[in-house]
């Protein structure tokens, strides 16, 4: 069933558990993050990059992915992840997804709340659901590079400004995550979530959660994380399930046998992750 992604975070944020983002970027990973919420009876929110949209082409993944959520036996939203304009983003609007991440946190506060209006103005006006994000986190995520001395941790009260002047309907919280993995254990920064949710009243979203330590994405839940964004813990296991596959089945040519192991350890990790959540049950 297709639902929207702010109905979704705000059932999330009453009940005191997060919605699972999965970066999808086909269809196998796209249905093994469906399967995977299906198993586990949780609400799921396929996210997509512009990388994502190029590779596969625009009405195709949007077709897919569509497809998907209306057949889905739990609630399943296209999102779509660290846009960084609002020219990427309206073609995609225009054709049927109506959740939206506005990424302009590189951007000076006036220019990023300038950039995040005027997406507010055209996707809310459609029934649409828009996540930005204030502060700056460090890691990789595709062509986005942040060096860890250029990342900024958000500022509470700058959060309350931001939110107010945006009408945004969550905010992308830099507490001390990063994109991708972590070189060593990534201290969160639990005081400043804290500050900021009260300070706060919209769905708080940690972006970079592979790597984080179980114990701290469920504190992170705790202190009002509604969505938690997992990108790099699914694209390691499917890489390496079909490099192991291909090893031990050199001579194996027809994609539908190699992918199966890649899709069945994407659709594990969704599993564990939902605990993390705690969306199980919730669909
Ligand atoms: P990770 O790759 O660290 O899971 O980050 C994912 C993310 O924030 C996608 O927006
Ligand atoms: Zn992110
Ligand atoms: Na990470």
């Amino acid at each position: 069933m297709l639902l929207s992604t702010k109905h979704m975070l705000h059932q999330a944020q009453k009940k005191g558990y997060a919605v699972p983002a999965f970066n999808i970027h086909n269809l196998e990973t796209a249905l093994a993050v469906v399967q995977g919420a299906e198993a586990m009876q949780s609400p799921v929110i396929l996210a997509a990059t512009p990388g994502t949209l190029s590779f596969n082409g625009r009405p195709y993944i949007t077709a897919i992915i569509k497809e998907l959520a209306q057949q889905s036996k739990v609630p399943v939203t296209f999102h779509l992840d660290h846009h960084e304009s609002f020219e990427d983003i309206r073609p995609s609007v225009d054709i049927g997804c109506r959740s939206v991440m506005i990424d302009a946190s590189h951007d000076p506060f006036e220019e990023n709340v300038r950039k995040v209006q005027e997406v507010v103005h055209y996707v809310q006006a459609l029934g649409g659901t828009v996540e930005a994000e204030l502060g700056r986190l460090g890691g990789m995520e595709e062509h986005i590079s942040v060096k860890e001395n250029e990342a900024t941790l958000t500022d509470p009260l700058s959060a309350k400004e931001f939110v107010e002047r945006t009408s945004i309907d969550s905010l992308a919280v830099a507490i001390g995550t990063a994109h991708g993995l972590y070189k060593a254990e990534p201290k969160l920064d639990f005081e400043r979530l804290k500050a900021i949710r009260a300070l706060v009243e919209v769905p708080l979203v940690l972006h970079g959660a592979s790597g984080v330590p179980d114990q701290a994405i469920i504190r992170a839940v705790e202190l009002g994380i509604c969505k938690v964004n997992i990108a790099t813990e699914l694209k390691i296991p499917f890489t390496e399930a079909l490099r192991d596959y291909l090893k031990a089945h050199p001579q194996e040519s027809d994609p539908r046998k190699y992918f199966l192991p890649a899709k069945n350890a994407i659709q594990q990790v969704v599993q564990e992750k939902i605990l993390l959540c705690g969306s199980q049950g919730k669909a």
